[in-house]
């Protein structure tokens, strides 16, 4: 398993890593892993509505892709100090078991802001695990070094405080190895089989961890009942707002 190369790491129109490395504890890497089908947590964790998620698994690489557009509840989508944000797409993509390269740009209605983001991770034991974390941002064309470094700094807070949102569940998921889901929670045991993988000798890897496996959840019915979830948070805090004058 060769790891592709990220040409853009070492492309001076983009800035350097900002890496955070942090260690987890209480749960096995394949609690991570398992954040690869996991579309329904970009609502509740990364402040996203995922319009398009799709999975697929082949050879030792398994991907997600994964379009979407933020929580209007969480942040304006046309902010009066910002530009007009129209959305994220992201191909993010594990090849082999502890290295995921994320191509995610962040669209907005005076351009795109394109980040590669880096997340990899090792064993301590059964139940620890370091997690580390870096991004890059390419320099928009016109905009000085310091100011694209600066931008990159808050991209990485942004990407970071997501990060941390998953950190906070993995320091308290409990394994469960034959969990009951719903057909929005997505292709967790066909992901697991694809990990499997990597815990067993060369001879033992079987056709159905390897084998090409492609998987598009249906997201409409989740957003449509987000949204409403979402209107009534605006609706609350309007209300709130009216009343205290
Ligand atoms: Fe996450």
């Amino acid at each position: 398993m060769t790891i592709p190369r990220i040409p853009q790491a070492a492309d001076p129109t983009w800035t350097d890593w900002n890496w955070t490395q942090i260690t987890i504890e209480g749960s096995h890497c394949r609690e991570i892993i398992d954040n690869v089908v996991d579309m329904a947590h970009f609502f509740y964790i990364h402040y996203a509505f995922p319009h398009y998620f799709k999975n697929v698994f082949e050879g030792q690489s398994a991907y997600q892709y994964m379009n979407g557009t933020g929580r209007e509840d969480i942040r304006a989508a046309s902010p009066k100090d910002g530009p007009v944000s129209l959305g994220t797409t992201s191909v993010a993509a594990y090849h082999g078991p502890s290295f995921m390269i994320d191509e995610l740009t962040y669209h907005y209605e005076d351009g795109d802001i394109d980040t590669i983001l880096i997340n990899c991770h090792y064993p301590v034991d059964e139940n620890n695990f370091v997690l580390m974390y870096g991004v890059i941002v390419a320099k928009k064309e016109g905009v000085a070094d310091q100011e694209a470094e600066a931008l990159a700094a808050q991209n990485a807070g942004f990407i970071k405080f997501g990060f941390e949102q998953d950190v906070a569940i993995w320091n308290n998921k409990a394994p469960i190895d034959n969990p009951l889901l719903c057909e929005e929670d997505g292709p967790v045991y066909q992901l697991r089989r694809w990990y499997q993988q990597f815990y067993v000798d060369v001879e033992d890897v079987t056709p159905e961890m390897v084998d090409r496996f492609e998987f598009e959840i249906d997201t409409t019915k989740p957003n449509e009942a987000w949204q409403v979830e979402v209107e009534a948070n605006l609706a609350a805090r309007a209300a709130l707002e009216t009343a205290s004058g």
